[in-house]
């Protein structure tokens, strides 16, 4: 057991916690100069109640730094909700690319009015800036009058001002420090496939939005709706001063302020603007397994068999892409996963209460044996090269076509696929998908590669191909299709004719050029659009389209999708893991700021990184640490690259010592996370809370990165260092309670140290005033684990108050017509169940509370027994969670 030590002394603690910023690698160099445009001024001013829109004119001579002004462009202002403030600055003529209506459904408009919002606009004509103000304590939180605006074709550049030393959070996807640096730092946003997730580099998602967190003056939200590659820079000039600037190479500016003021409130406005995240079956909460490199299906069926003996729950066997024939899609292996078998091996997994997923990667194998090449080809779902024919790449079985994700012929024929390949009776019972590879990757490092490598087939020759309506830009009319009716809106879809490789002003990519290792980005989607605006949704698209195809062979279950590659509001659908991480004490570390920002600020709650790394040999040391880790993070996944060791928990006594109380203690905390994660997918209230978010007033919470609230109630505080059994963490003045032992911790805002953490040890607390309602025992799979009765641990706070809740429904099915949600509330010695109770427990579940424990009592009470040396009274039941109960101690 470990030991506490106290250190009085709060200041320095943060230095400890919060990784210097990562060297800058040059950003500045490809900073844009706006020294000598001219900007815009404002005219045909016209307000109503809750909005305003203007002209902006271009104020001088064209500067033409980057491509080419445009002249009129439009500013529209809603006030959309008394939180958000929505702000659009558009051409006039409408040419420049928009994110669509299908990618990015907009959110309403509530047309509030302006009286009534928390934010206000204010607009400067001439120069045109714009500021947004906090009204309740006139704190302005954005002002762009430092700069000029600049809209041109292929360069949008915006700045706004920000306090010195400004807390700033989001902008992912990136492995970056959690609170942001702020010197000079670059965010560039540009989806890409990043082996060992770099430092300060664009990763495989696009998150435009930060929080801005401003202690007692407020927290507040922007998002910039725009998926055209771009660079976020937080600037700081030689005077101090302070600045957060965009710099895109296309798109509009479509802004949303969230006015907060708490940081949870900007989760639950960014929440109402990007959707709220998907609900996950509560299987999804066990623990995963898989490797890239398990040979045939035996191998699979001897893993979880091996998992049985060591006596480790393992909920949800993963096969990636080796279970396929030459790696294409939608098909085995002949002989290492016969079809029969791995049906087979789905059955007996389904029998034994486990779970089955496998991959898919968007590229298609483009042979003409190849069935569902064949069949997307002679459906029209690739995209195109110049001269009609699929536009081909390179992945995993070699040269590859790419679905349009945004053809609407693509949805039908990959819900086919699906419907051919994942069904009961021909193919295979999935519970769900990952998709891959997504960004997309493209292993021809550049568009012109050739990608037909020596050893490939070549692609087939294209039929004639019916007339799609898609125009040939550049060419003259006799290429055009007869027809355009269907696209009276081609002029949204993109200004023609630009600079698709090598834009003037350019984003940083770790991988090179714009289009290296990608699809290029001068080619067409079928609406008309570029990969150079819509590269960043590719794989956004592809999961959207991966969901309906799942809710078509599963309509009444929720469906589990994970995508490597996001866009903002993905997680309405859809979920992630952070890629391919490698097995080394920096990316344990890293997965904990990567959790907070996914679930927090990017509502995508059900995320996780490979446990015990990727790429590279683990060690059990790590190992061990890293799946007592995971096991307090949403998404609880254990993989590994092809050419490492095995890892699986069993391999090392010591790491299935730690995995077994891990999964013991996850598996008992089920329902109280499932019930965190139902309230985010209601509110946007975020199931895993940065330390900020619970103590927004306290200074030395705001770069906390290596400790996390799971839940609202437990403090997770793992030891971070390799080779030590060490940690010092930061414990807010708030009473706390030690989760293994049940004694008080009082919190006095100061760092603690704890020694001899052994390697199956992990520092929880739970923070007083919370109720948490568990499993009494653990199981084998979580279907087991709903038969097992709920014990009610209450850990009131100074005042001896609590509170907490509970949701039950069937776990599975979109639809749950009977749901409880109950709320516990502790005050005087009394224990009270309210709320509503649908849920009466089925096929053997239980809904049966076998006892209560409350910590923190100093004296045994009218009834229980009292624990005298961990200072608790336990009461023993039984209550049912079907109707409202209560007990006084
Ligand atoms: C990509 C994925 C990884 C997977 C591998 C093979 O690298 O990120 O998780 O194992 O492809 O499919």
């Amino acid at each position: 057991m470990f030991v506490y030590i106290l250190f009085y002394l709060a200041i320095g603690y943060v230095g400890l916690i919060f990784a210097a910023p990562a060297p800058l690698n040059g950003p500045l160099a490809i900073r844009a100069s706006n020294g000598t445009c001219p900007g815009y001024a404002a005219s045909n001013i016209v307000k109503t109640d809750s909005s305003l829109t203007a002209d902006l004119t271009l104020a001088g001579d064209p500067c033409n730094s980057y491509s080419e002004d445009i002249k009129n462009l439009k500013l529209l202002v809603e006030y959309q909700s008394t939180d958000r403030l929505h702000v659009k600055i558009y051409d006039a003529d409408l040419k420049v690319f928009q994110v669509q209506e299908e990618a990015f459904p907009r959110p309403a408009n509530g047309n509030t009015p302006s009286a009534d919002a928390a934010l206000e606009f204010n607009l400067v004509e001439s120069p045109f800036s714009f500021t947004v103000k906090r009204k309740a304590n006139d704190e302005v939180i954005f002002d762009t009058s430092s700069s000029q605006l600049i809209f041109q074709t292929q360069y949008v550049q915006l700045r706004t001002k920000l306090p010195k030393d400004p807390h700033v959070y989001g902008l992912g996807e990136h492995s970056d420090p959690f609170q942001l640096p702020t010197d000079n730092y670059r965010r560039s946003l540009l989806n890409s496939e990043s082996p060992n997730i770099p430092f300060n580099s664009n990763l495989y998602g696009t998150h435009p939005v930060y929080f801005e967190h401003r202690g007692g003056k407020g927290t507040h939200g922007v998002f910039l709706l725009n998926s055209t590659p771009m660079n976020i820079f937080i600037l700081r000039d030689d005077a101090g001063n302070q600045a957060l600037e965009y710099d895109t190479i296309g798109g509009v500016l479509d802004f949303y302020f969230l006015a907060g003021s708490k940081p949870s409130d900007v989760s639950k406005q960014y929440a109402d603007v990007v959707g709220h995240s998907a609900m996950y079956p509560y299987w999804t909460f066990g623990f995963h397994q898989c490797k890239y490199g398990y040979w045939d299906v035996n191998m699979v069926a001897e893993v979880v068999g091996n998992y049985s003996t060591a006596g480790i729950p393992l909920e949800v066997m993963w096969t990636d892409i080796d279970y396929m024939d030459l790696r294409q899609d939608f098909t085995t292996d002949p002989e290492r996963f016969p079809i029969d078998k791995m049906r087979e091996l789905v059955t007996t997994l389904h029998e034994r209460g486990q779970r089955y997923v496998l991959i898919l990667d968007p590229g298609v194998h483009a042979v003409a044996n190849q069935a569902s090449y064949a069949r997307g080809h002679e459906q029209d779902v690739f995209l195109k090269a110049a001269d009609g024919s699929d536009l081909l790449g390179v992945q995993w079985p070699g040269t590859v076509a790419w679905p349009d994700w945004f053809a609407p012929q693509t949805k039908t024929w990959w819900t086919d696929e699906f419907r051919r390949f994942f069904n009961p009776e021909s193919g295979i019972d999935l519970d769900g998908i990952w998709v891959d590879m997504n960004e997309a990757s493209n292993f021809c490092p550049n568009p012109d590669c050739n990608p037909f490598p020596e050893g490939n087939p070549p692609a087939p020759k294209n039929p004639p191909r019916p007339n799609t309506g898609r125009p040939i830009p550049g060419f003259p009319a006799s290429f055009q299709p007869s027809n355009l009716t269907a696209r009276a809106d081609e002029e949204s879809k993109g200004i023609p004719n630009r600079e698709w490789f090598h834009p003037k002003y350019t984003v940083y990519n770790h991988r090179g050029n714009l289009s290296d290792f990608t699809i290029p980005m001068n080619t067409s989607n079928f609406d008309g659009t570029k990969q150079y605006d819509t590269h960043n949704m590719h794989g956004h698209m592809m999961a959207l389209t991966t969901h309906s195809a799942m809710l078509d062979r599963r309509p009444e279950l929720r469906p589990m999708v994970l995508t490597r590659s996001t866009f903002a509001g993905s997680g309405r659908q859809v979920t992630h893991w952070f890629g391919d991480n490698k097995s080394a004490w920096e990316d344990y570390r890293i997965t904990i700021r990567q959790m907070l920002a996914w679930v927090a600020m990017h509502q995508m709650p059900m995320v996780g990184s490979d446990v015990c790394g990727f790429n590279q040999d683990t060690n059990e040391h790590l190992c061990a640490r890293w799946a007592m880790l995971g096991a307090f993070q949403p998404f609880y996944r254990n993989h590994a690259e092809l050419s490492t060791i095995q890892q699986e928990f069993y391999q090392w006594p010591l790491v299935s010592e730690a995995a077994k109380k891990a999964i013991d203690t996850r598996y008992k905390l089920l329902d109280y996370i499932y019930t965190a994660l139902y309230y985010q997918t209601k509110t946007g209230e975020p199931m895993i809370n940065p330390l900020f978010y619970l103590y927004p007033e306290d200074t030395n919470t705001f770069a906390i990165q290596e400790q996390w609230f799971y839940g609202d109630a437990l403090l997770i505080s793992p030891v971070t260092a390799e080779g030590s059994t060490q940690v010092t963490f930061y414990l807010p003045k708030d009473t706390f309670y030690d989760y293994w032992t049940g004694a008080v911790v009082q919190g006095e805002g100061t760092n603690v140290t704890l020694t001899d953490v052994s390697e199956t040890e992990i520092p929880v607390h739970i923070r007083g005033g919370t109720i948490i309602p568990q499993r009494v025992n653990s199981a084998n799979t979580t279907k087991q684990l709903r038969k097992e009765d709920f014990t009610i641990l209450v850990a009131p706070d100074a005042e001896g108050k609590a509170t907490g809740r509970l949701y039950l429904d069937e776990g599975e099915k979109l639809d749950q017509p009977n749901t409880s949600e109950i709320s516990f509330s502790f005050e005087g010695g009394k224990l009270s169940s309210t709320g509503s109770f649908g849920y009466t427990g089925e096929s053997g579940e239980s809904v049966t509370v076998k006892n209560i424990r409350i910590l923190g009592q100093q004296q045994a009470g009218k009834v229980g027994t009292w624990d005298s040396s961990a200072k608790s009274v336990t009461v023993e039941g039984p209550w049912k969670l079907v109707g409202a109960w209560a007990v006084e101690i």
